[in-house]
């Protein structure tokens, strides 16, 4: 069991929040530009309290920042509060199912219901979010969000800082380049070598 502090106040720091409590980790308190009224941790202030102040005796952190576009800022913060000393542990949260020849790195949550499967890798700041699906082989940059009931299929492989939206599918072993946007329902069928916004099925780029 470890001490942990949320970076981050919103929907899904209340969610990892959970996952930790479940796991029997405690939460000592969330910071966030502002006081989100977080319903269970108190609010230590800015992340300038992580930075550069006095150290804290908590060193165990996890992003609660969610994540709907291909902003790097999560992975930024990271590495900013990585260099002043903080850990950020892997948390699979206790309802996922994560087999055993999956690599994590740092920062990476996995979320109830998700599966992620053998021999695939997740980068840093990775989140594998509620009933998600990575299946065997896929390889993760850092990063990437595979929001809640998507499905990747083996193989697949998704480039840094790529946004997977909810429920869509990817299908076995299609190439997703960096900076990528997946539509909520999409299907991907081919290989994506293009950043940009893409919707539909089979997905095509609007932006
Ligand atoms: C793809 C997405 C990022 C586009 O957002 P946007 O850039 O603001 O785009 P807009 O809302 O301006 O839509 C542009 C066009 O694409 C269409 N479109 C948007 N999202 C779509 C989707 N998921 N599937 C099909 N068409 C979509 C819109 O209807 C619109 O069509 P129109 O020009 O004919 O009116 C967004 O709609 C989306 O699906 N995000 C994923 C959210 C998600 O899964 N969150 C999970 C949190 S756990």
């Amino acid at each position: 069991m470890s001490d942990f502090i949320i970076v981050g106040g919103g929907g899904h720091a209340r969610v990892v929040h959970d996952a930790l409590e479940t796991l029997g980790h405690r939460v000592t308190g969330y910071t966030d530009p502002d006081a989100k009224g977080h319903a269970k941790a108190p609010y230590l202030g800015t992340d300038a309290v992580l930075i550069g102040a006095p150290r804290s005796p908590v060193r165990d952190l996890v992003l609660g920042i969610g994540k709907v576009s291909t902003s790097p800022g999560r992975l930024g913060l990271l590495e900013r509060l990585e260099l002043s000393g903080y850990r950020f542990p892997v948390i699979h949260a206790r309802g996922s199912i994560v087999h055993q020849e999956v690599m994590s790195g740092i920062g990476t949550v996995t979320m109830d219901g998700a599966v992620v499967v053998t021999g695939t890798r997740l980068g840093r700041a990775c989140i594998v979010n509620t009933n998600a699906t990575v299946d065997h082989d896929c390889r993760l940059g850092d990063n990437v969000h595979v929001a809640t009931g998507a499905i990747l299929c083996g193989g697949v492989s998704v480039g840094d800082n790529g946004m997977i939206g909810a429920g869509a599918t990817l299908v076995h072993g299609v190439r997703v380049c960096a900076d990528c946007v997946i539509g909520a329902g999409a299907t991907v069928v081919r290989d994506i070598d293009q950043p940009g916004i893409y919707v539909g099925t089979p997905a095509r780029r609007i932006k």
